[in-house]
């Protein structure tokens, strides 16, 4: 089967995703973004997976379009919006 994982994520990021790294991008559930991008270095492929695993989107929904940037950008793929 092949790895999802990802080495590095911060080298996939543009400058603009890599701020506020220490900061909650979930707000609704207080889920630090590092916490979001490791779920996602470490095979989370999808919003459903990150928000399974971190809880991240899970609230109003509001942080989903970051997420989907994120998994895209570290996984080198587009996600259907
Ligand atoms: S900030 Fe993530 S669901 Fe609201």
């Amino acid at each position: 089967m092949k790895s999802n994982f990802v080495n590095n994520p911060l080298d996939k990021l543009p400058d603009i995703l890599k701020r506020n790294l220490d900061k909650n991008l979930c707000i609704c559930n207080e889920v630090p973004k590092m916490d979001v991008i490791n779920t996602i270095a470490n095979g989370a492929m999808t919003v459903a997976e990150v928000q399974k695993q971190t809880y991240a989107t899970g609230g109003n929904g509001c942080c989903r379009r970051q997420v989907v940037r994120l998994i895209e950008c570290i996984h080198s793929i587009e996600l259907d919006k």
